[in-house]
């Protein structure tokens, strides 16, 4: 038996893997691992397990909407549509289930993937979607408010049906197959895309020590991803999810922003927007230096923590905000992160310190600690913009995934051709960026300049001078 196998236990059956006629996985199988949260799911075992399917109807509207306002997606929509490049191809997805998210999976579903999809994080499906994905036959586990042990139950069930391709949010999925389902790899998954910066991180490191077992496009460093969504999406869905879950006043408060990379930078640029004296916390040199002449106080977590209102972290990084930082806090201070994982904010330390703890609005949590100060945690320390709002705009998640779209397309389009890629973290050719740029110029009715020759051939010329 292949180590991977009994990592995983017995040896499963066989199962024979076939597309229904409405493209969702029918797993011939009747030995599926039990789900461990018992309450009441809309399932069909081996399809699809989600929390309501009446709610179908509802993300169906949502899925229009941003269907709506996603140009550029929807334009190779309807190309591929056509000739159907992902024939045949079987994708695993986990990545948050949103309205912005049923597009890109319609999307592979029209080029003629099939697709099964779980969520990236316990906090972040939109249960409607999901269920209107579910009720159109595509094969998705995600529901919102899913236990960790159901989360990983969730990916493995997208693992069931062999595919040949993985997305990945996060890399959960990946580490999935690399940790105990090493054997798909080759005989089917030949290829994989990661979303977002802290997957791109985990998986640099895993590549770096020779471990990365199949070739993966960051898509998050894509500058048609990283210079929008990473920035702007960020910006904006994070100061919803705190509104949302808050309805607070940014004007006029201390805003404290952890790490001014570029979601930190986009959450910052948009708090200041809103009257709110920005404070950045860095360990890189260039970033603060960066912060400062944008405008913001630079400071120590151990200087900002007794002056700030609303503590919002976007680092990647675990402890950020710990014991002695809720010790130095005003009563009343608001804490949140927007990275991907929830170690940002020591919630354990947070809770030991606290006398009390009570739920007094959605996705907000007050601490009383022992002298009678509150401190209010938002979302569990999950990320704020996706567990108390919608997640990044439709107009942004537009080329965030048409960069997927495309970088699934080229995976597939190397196999056709016999090219091996290589096991690494592989960057996306510039023209696909400027491609995405172009279109969705287009769809907003802007133009660009032309060089003349005459122009052309001057900046050319390296001898001209003064
Ligand atoms: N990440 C951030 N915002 C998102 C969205 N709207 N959909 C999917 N993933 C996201």
């Amino acid at each position: 038996m292949k180590e991977t196998q009994k990592k995983r236990g017995k040896a499963k059956k066989s199962t024979a893997v076939v597309a229904s006629p409405n493209n969702a996985i029918v797993k011939r199988s009747a030995s599926i691992p039990a789900r461990q949260e018992k309450g009441k799911f809309s399932e069909e075992k081996g399809v699809y397990c989600v929390r309501n399917i009446a709610l179908a109807e509802s993300g169906r509207e949502l899925i229009a909407w941003a269907e709506s306002r996603m140009p550029v997606l929807m334009s190779l929509r309807k190309e591929m549509r056509k000739t159907k490049p992902l024939k045949g191809i079987r994708i695993a997805g986990c990545l948050h289930v949103t309205k912005e998210t049923a597009v890109l999976i319609r999307a592979f579903q029209d080029a003629g993937a099939i697709v099964s999809w779980s969520g990236c994080n316990p906090l972040s499906t939109n249960d409607a979607v999901s269920a209107a994905l579910a009720e159109d036959g595509i094969s998705i586990y995600a529901w919102y408010g899913c236990s960790v042990p159901d989360f990983y139950w969730s990916i493995e069930r997208t693992l069931d049906m062999k595919p040949h391709l993985t997305l990945d949010d996060g890399c959960d999925l990946i580490n999935t197959v690399h940790e105990k389902y090493a054997d798909l790899v080759g005989e089917y998954i030949f290829g994989g895309t990661e979303e977002t910066t802290t997957g791109v991180h985990r998986l640099r490191s895993r590549a770096a020590q020779g471990k990365l077992l199949y070739p993966v496009y960051a898509v998050n460093d894509a500058e048609t991803k990283w210079d929008f969504d990473n920035v702007y999406g960020t910006g904006q869905s994070t100061l919803d999810g705190i509104i949302r879950a808050t309805s607070v006043m940014l004007a006029g408060k201390n805003f404290v922003v952890a790490g001014y990379g570029h979601c930190g930078s986009g959450v910052a640029k948009r708090a200041a927007g809103m009257g709110a004296s920005v404070i950045a916390t860095e360990i890189k040199p260039t970033a603060a230096l960066k912060a400062t002449l944008e405008g913001h106080r630079v400071m120590t977590m151990d200087e900002a923590a007794s002056v700030g209102d609303i503590f919002c972290t976007a680092t990647g990084v675990k402890d950020i905000i710990r014991k002695r930082h809720f010790e130095a806090m005003k009563d009343g201070a608001i804490v949140c992160n927007t990275g991907h994982y929830d170690a940002e904010i020591n919630i354990n330390e947070l809770a030991a310190l606290a006398k009390s703890r009570r739920t007094i609005r959605p996705n907000c949590e007050e601490f009383v600690l022992k002298g009678g100060k509150r401190i209010y945690l938002l979302a569990e320390g999950r990320l704020v913009n996706l567990a108390a709002a919608e997640g990044h705009p439709s107009e942004v998640m537009d080329m965030s995934f048409a960069n997927q779209f495309m970088a699934h397309l080229r995976l597939v389009q190397a196999k056709k051709q016999g090219i091996t890629l290589p096991n690494e973290v592989l960057d996306l050719p510039v023209e696909q960026d400027q491609f995405i740029a172009t279109v969705k110029l287009k769809s907003m009715g802007l133009n660009l300049d032309e060089l003349t020759p005459d122009q052309l051939a001057y900046i050319n010329d390296y001898s001209h001078g003064t």
